[in-house]
């Protein structure tokens, strides 16, 4: 089949498009390059069609989309801290970029998977958070992802097929900055002996859902029968940013003591995902724990390198 992957040459539209590849479809990707690497393609770029456009630029996306039989959008500008001080930016190119998608999808009816967030939620008013629970974005970044679900809902009443996967904390090979950036960070620190530094007291919990799952969780619901919904993508366990610290640094084998800073501006303290609903409609499950592919990746000095670049 044909498929676009816009944001495809950032971190999880590159995996999505070499598993895509790998299992004999046909892959474009549409990316500015403003985040996203062509060297993150390096294995595949002779096999797919390359983009290099921006999702508010309409008539080039719609030259691009015209034949596919689906979309995974992943395109996005997805720094929380950076989203204070460019809300237009983000706002025009992650609410009004995804809806030009969604135009697009309404004009030739192909499916659209695309990448909602946990952030939607804020601060959950309960553990773990399901689906239709309160949505409190507490930074400008997730308002613009709660904006894209509104419209997701009202291009699914026109009827579109759009699915949204709100990622948890995603992290693996080649991990972006957003997110599971406090991964790179102490592993950065940790690998040259020095202590990494923790945002506030360490007491946030994380979600961590390794990337592999995410891309099997994109080709599920592409490939599913649901037309619409909206999805957790997480794991539903958890560890403390400060247990991440410590794993991080007992997997070098070393006795460093971690440093505390400042906690950040729009941090959000809880996050642990339901995922019955992933299990139950999409046949979804997460396989790879993050304890385990840390010790292992750190074991390696190649993986590292693809943790820490
Ligand atoms: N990484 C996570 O843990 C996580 C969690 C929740 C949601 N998400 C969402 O998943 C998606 C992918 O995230 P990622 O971690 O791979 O980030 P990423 O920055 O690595 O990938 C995003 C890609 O979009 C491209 N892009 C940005 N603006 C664009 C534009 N105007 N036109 C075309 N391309 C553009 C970038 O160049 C980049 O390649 C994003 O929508 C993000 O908001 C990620």
């Amino acid at each position: 089949m044909d498929f676009v992957i816009t944001g495809g040459a950032g971190f999880i539209g590159s995996h999505i498009a070499k598993h895509l590849v790998s299992t004999g479809h046909h892959v474009t990707i549409f990316d500015d390059l403003s985040n996203g690497k062509k060297d993150n393609l390096d294995s595949i770029i002779n096999k797919i069609e390359f983009v290099n456009g921006d999702i508010r630029n309409f008539d080039l996306l719609k030259n691009t989309l015209k034949d596919t039989d689906g979309v995974f959008h992943e395109a996005a500008l997805a720094s929380v801290q950076e989203s204070f001080s460019k809300q237009q930016e983000y706002h025009d190119v992650n609410v009004n970029g995804t809806e030009n998608v969604l135009k697009l999808g309404k004009e030739f009816g192909f499916k659209i998977v695309y990448a909602s967030s946990s952030s939607i939620y804020g601060n959950p008013a309960k553990i773990p958070i399901e689906e239709d629970d309160p949505k409190n974005p507490i930074n400008p970044y997730a308002q613009t992802k709660l904006d894209d679900e509104n419209l997701a809902i009202k291009y699914a009443q026109m009827g579109v097929r759009v699915i949204g996967l709100r990622y948890f904390n995603v992290f693996g090979e080649r991990q972006s900055r957003a997110y599971a950036g406090v991964i790179k960070k102490f592993v950065k620190k940790v690998r040259n002996g020095e202590p990494p530094i923790i945002n506030g007291d360490g007491q946030q919990t994380r979600d961590f859902v390794y990337v592999g799952d995410v891309v099997q969780a994109n080709v599920l619901a592409m490939n599913s029968n649901v037309d619409h919904g909206f999805f957790n993508i997480g794991t539903n366990s958890t560890i403390t940013v400060l247990e991440l610290a410590n794993l991080i640094i007992d997997s070098f084998g070393l006795s460093l003591k971690p440093i505390h800073g400042p906690e950040l501006p729009g941090d959000v303290k809880i996050t642990k995902a339901d995922i019955s609903r992933a299990k139950k409609l999409l046949n979804w499950e997460p396989k790879t724990r993050i304890e385990e592919w840390l010790k292992s990746t750190i074991t390696t000095r190649t993986n590292l390198d693809l943790i820490t670049d």
